[in-house]
């Protein structure tokens, strides 16, 4: 039997406050996408050390919107689960982390780095990367409010005149962040040009104390050992790339521990895999809100299955959960199959054009 090389310091489970994940990859805040339906089926297949909600307005929270809860069904299988909030208000985002904590979740997450403009121009957002001293004050308020870990997800800065990370890192490690995950764009750069590691690295050193979880392009396992190795940061958060390819998690995991990929999952585990989201989203949805949400998350799994342009078009246009079902059976017969292999990166729809217009 080969001998199984000893772990590597890249594959060092992370600390987040007390609370130790089972590894240093985190399954990244993707609204619209992130559901319970989609973080259990993530989680079944490894890897994943921790996930968390798409971004919750805490004004929406205060207030008890309908709408929100969804946002925050969670499960026992789901766990450790972290929390993401928006908002411009410290007292909010305080009121907001109280309720988090008192629904028993692991982890609180303030979003300091969304370039959208509905929640910048509220001073939510990639707005805090402009004021470092009251993102700290924010921190401070909502650490002295709650026992549970709160962390920061950031970006690079404003722009590139702002490059405030650096700054903005060391504030948030004096107030006592428990962790900063680091997107490695500017809020002007959207989603466009390629994640600077230069600019993560720059947190890392920034604020030594604190673990940084490197984010952007990670597509994988790869991809996610350069962004440990170039920016020295403890942990890896994915977004995107799970979408078509939710083993990243597991495959990244095995390989920080023994530098090799497992062996790919079969057609057949794919399409399972496809299938169970599909029954989840059924629960957690019901039949008329899985079929609109499975339109457009089945078109990602045309890129884990290597399925052809008909299956997208079919799966786009299902009109109920009959219809999905007959897609999926008639898969499973060989129809739209494009051949064996690793799973393509399917496009991933991101907003264009200047963000100020997003
Ligand atoms: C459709 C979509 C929704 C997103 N939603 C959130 C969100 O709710 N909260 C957040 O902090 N970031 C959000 N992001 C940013 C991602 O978490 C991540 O920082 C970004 O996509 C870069 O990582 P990736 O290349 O691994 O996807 C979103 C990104 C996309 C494409």
């Amino acid at each position: 039997m080969p001998a199984i090389p000893a772990p590597t310091a890249r594959a060092t489970p992370l600390l987040v406050g007390g609370l130790r994940l089972a590894t240093n990859l985190v399954l990244a805040p993707l609204a619209g996408y992130t559901d319970l339906a989609f973080r259990l089926c993530c989680r079944l297949q490894g890897g994943v050390g921790l996930a968390v909600t798409e971004v919750i307005s805490a004004a929406a929270l205060n207030r008890r919107v309908d709408r929100v809860h969804r946002f925050l069904l969670t499960s026992a299988e789901d766990r450790p689960l972290s929390v993401q909030i928006d908002g411009g208000q410290i007292a909010e985002l305080v009121e907001a982390a109280r309720r988090i904590e008192d629904a028993g979740h692991a982890v609180v997450d303030i979003n300091m780095g969304c370039p959208v403009d509905k929640l910048t121009k509220k001073g939510g957002g990639s707005a805090w990367t402009t004021t470092p001293c009251q993102a700290a004050a924010a921190v401070a308020a909502i650490r002295a409010a709650v026992s549970i870990p709160v962390t920061a997800k950031i970006r690079l800065g404003w722009d590139d005149e702002s490059i405030t990370a650096p700054e903005l890192a060391r504030a948030l490690a004096e107030a006592g962040v428990a962790a900063i995950t680091v997107h490695g764009r500017t809020r002007a750069q959207g989603f466009s040009g390629r994640v600077r590691l230069d600019g993560i690295r720059s947190v890392v050193e920034a604020a030594p104390g604190v673990p940084v979880i490197g984010n952007g392009d990670v597509r994988s396992p790869e991809d996610a050992v350069r962004m440990l190795e170039v920016t020295g940061c403890a942990g890896v958060a994915i977004g995107r790339a799970a979408l078509s390819d939710p083993w990243i998690f597991r495959d990244t995991w095995h390989v920080l521990r023994f530098g090799t990929r497992p062996p790919a999952p079969s057609f057949a585990e794919r399409l399972a895999w496809v299938r169970r989201h599909f029954r989840q989203l059924c629960e957690l949805m019901g039949p008329r809100g899985a079929v609109v949400r499975f339109r457009k998350a089945g078109c990602y799994y045309a890129g884990a299955l290597g399925l052809d342009k008909e299956y997208r078009r079919r799966v786009s246009a299902a009109a109920d959960v009959r219809a999905v079902e007959t897609i999926l059976d008639d898969v499973e017969r060989g129809l739209h199959w494009r051949g064996e292999g690793r799973p393509e990166p399917a496009p991933i729809r991101v907003p264009q054009g200047p963000v100020d217009r997003w």
